[in-house]
């Protein structure tokens, strides 16, 4: 058995996706000690940079681009920290398009590309999470070609609830038109103030429309959660040797996450 693997979408920007990605695979590593690969198909490279600063790294010399042009993933991976891994992703990779329409004819192959690279290393990882920028694009289609399942992330706002519908629609188009087997596995609330009633208008509202494609847990608004992104992950101990209670309270939504999506895939898997 490979990985399960899973890319955070919306074709609106700026609504968690990157959060989520860095988020569950830190917890998927650290807290349930499962080998875990993030591929950063961002040209942006937020994901890449927040897991550099996650473990120090000050260079990384080989990323996406150069396993795209080698055809080699295996030699593009690297590692975070105890079973964390990244395939990095720069501005170089914007290239991506260009390259997939002049190197192969058939839509079936340009999709297929990093479904094709990563297929020599899915049985070396339990899950793998794939970032992508909020563009129909080659990336994104790419990564839904790769993937078994979406997680699509909306923030409260009617815009980004939008960007759900269109996501359902686009991949459905992509299932139907090359026979994919991609799968929505959950739609996450990114950013959720509890007090706002705006916030809990919408999100009663994605639920009436998605029934419980949405899940339970949602990811609150928190200032710690910004910060990771600035100085990187962290889960720090007090001297007592208990989590301190802001690194908790802002790693527990996506170790819930992670319990929902183990339990949605046991389902979605088992015989029935
Ligand atoms: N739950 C949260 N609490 C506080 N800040 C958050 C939270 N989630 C995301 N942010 C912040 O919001 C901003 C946008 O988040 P993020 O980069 O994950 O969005 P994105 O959907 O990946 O954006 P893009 O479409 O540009 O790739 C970032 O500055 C991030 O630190
Ligand atoms: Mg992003």
């Amino acid at each position: 058995m490979g990985a399960k693997v899973f890319t955070v979408g919306n074709f609106k920007g700026g609504v968690g996706k990157t959060k989520i990605v860095t988020m569950l695979a830190y917890d998927n590593a650290a807290i349930r000690n499962k080998k875990t690969l993030v591929l950063d198909l961002d040209p942006q490279g937020n994901a890449s940079q927040v897991l550099a600063k996650t473990s120090n790294i000050e260079r990384i010399d080989r990323t996406i681009t150069d396993a795209i042009s080698s055809g080699d993933l295996k030699s593009c991976i690297t590692p975070v920290m105890t079973n964390l891994d990244l395939v990095a992703c720069n501005t170089s990779f914007r290239s991506f398009s260009r390259f997939v329409l002049t190197n192969f004819k058939s839509e079936l192959d340009q999709i297929s590309v990093i479904s094709k690279l990563l297929e020599p290393i899915k049985a070396e990882y339990d899950a793998i999470f794939i970032d992508v920028p909020p563009t129909i694009s080659e990336f994104s289609d790419n990564a839904m070609a790769a993937s078994d399942y979406s997680i699509i992330a909306f923030q409260t706002q009617e815009e980004s609830l939008d960007g759900v519908s269109k996501y359902v629609g686009y991949q459905n188009f992509m299932v139907d038109r090359y026979n994919i087997s991609l799968q929505v596995i959950a739609i996450v609330a990114c950013m959720i103030e509890p007090d706002d009633n705006l916030d809990q208008t919408i999100l009663s509202e994605a639920r009436e429309i998605y029934g419980d494609a949405v899940l339970d847990t949602v990811i609150t608004y928190q200032k710690r959660l910004k910060r990771y992104s600035r100085e990187g992950i962290y889960l720090q101990k007090n001297k007592n040797g208990k989590f301190d209670q802001w690194d908790y309270r802002a790693h527990d939504n996506f170790i819930k996450i992670l319990s929902e999506l183990d339990a949605r895939d046991s389902f979605l898997t088992s015989d029935s």
